[in-house]
């Protein structure tokens, strides 16, 4: 009788494997095949021994998808790789969606990591004490006009804002906007904090204020958090109190 096989959807953390669920390395441990894309590929690599290892390349999360669930149809346990939290614009959402398209009955554990803002958060103290929201502003899949309304409605809202995807090479102008809507309701002073490969290798942490972020570094290895109107920043350390009264 042919063999059950299964996908795992993994994140694999931020980086540093110290911060990788146990459940994720033991679902790594127990796959034939893992699949991602070639940078997460690598911060796993002490868990690829014996294992298939498919990597590709951006911008094939769908094929990926249609490969995980074609080769656990063969029989194969199989990990899909996401960096951070798989259901944190990463590969959960896809491989369910191509899934339910296939009518598909293959098993599929999703296991969660610590996402990227986390990490960050604990890098710079403790910016995310109270309500916050996350904007990815990137334009590839979603319109900019509504990551505009989404950027104004949490600026409005005086909720902390971490911003994933904030910059590529081609893609410029939108952390430029990002940063003039908010200077529609916080004051220039408002602490930033920037986090460069949170945790892995080539880490940068820098703190910075609303009215000067643009001039640092920032690409998509970036995070960027910047606080609400109670935020404070003293010695480096960024805190948005939770109001304890202290
Ligand atoms: C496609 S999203 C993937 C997010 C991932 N699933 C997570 O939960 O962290 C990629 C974006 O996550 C952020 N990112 C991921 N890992 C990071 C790290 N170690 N340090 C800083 N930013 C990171 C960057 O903003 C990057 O552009």
């Amino acid at each position: 009788m042919k063999k059950n096989g299964k996908v795992f959807v993994i994140g694999i953390g931020p980086g540093d494997e110290a911060y990788r669920a146990p459940a994720a390395t033991r679902a790594l441990m127990k796959s034939d095949t893992i699949i991602g894309y070639k940078t997460y590929i690598e911060l796993i690599e002490e868990t690829l021994e014996g294992k298939e290892v498919i990597d590709s390349g951006m911008r094939k999360e769908v094929e990926r998808c249609q490969l995980a669930l074609t080769l656990a149809e063969e029989g194969k346990v199989v990990s899909l790789v996401s960096s951070g939290d798989p259901g944190i614009y990463g590969m959960a959402g896809a491989l369910l969606q191509v899934k339910q398209q296939r009518q598909s009955d293959i098993e599929v554990e999703v296991i969660p990591g610590i996402t990227a803002v986390s990490a960050a958060a604990a890098l710079l103290g403790a910016p995310l004490m109270h309500d916050f929201a996350v904007i990815s502003l990137s334009d590839l899949l979603t319109d900019w006009e509504l990551i505009q309304k989404r950027v104004a409605l949490a600026g409005e809202g005086d909720f902390v804002i971490a911003l994933y995807n904030p910059k590529s090479k081609g893609r410029t102008i939108q952390i430029e906007e990002t940063q003039k809507i908010l200077l529609k309701y916080r004051s220039k002073e408002t602490p930033v904090g920037i986090v460069k490969n949170g945790t892995r290798q080539g880490e940068v942490v820098i703190v910075t204020t609303l009215g000067e972020m643009l001039l640092h570094p920032i690409d998509m290895l970036t995070v960027v958090i910047i606080g609400n109107s109670h935020t404070t920043m003293m010695n480096d350390v960024m805190i948005t109190p939770r109001g304890y009264g202290i």
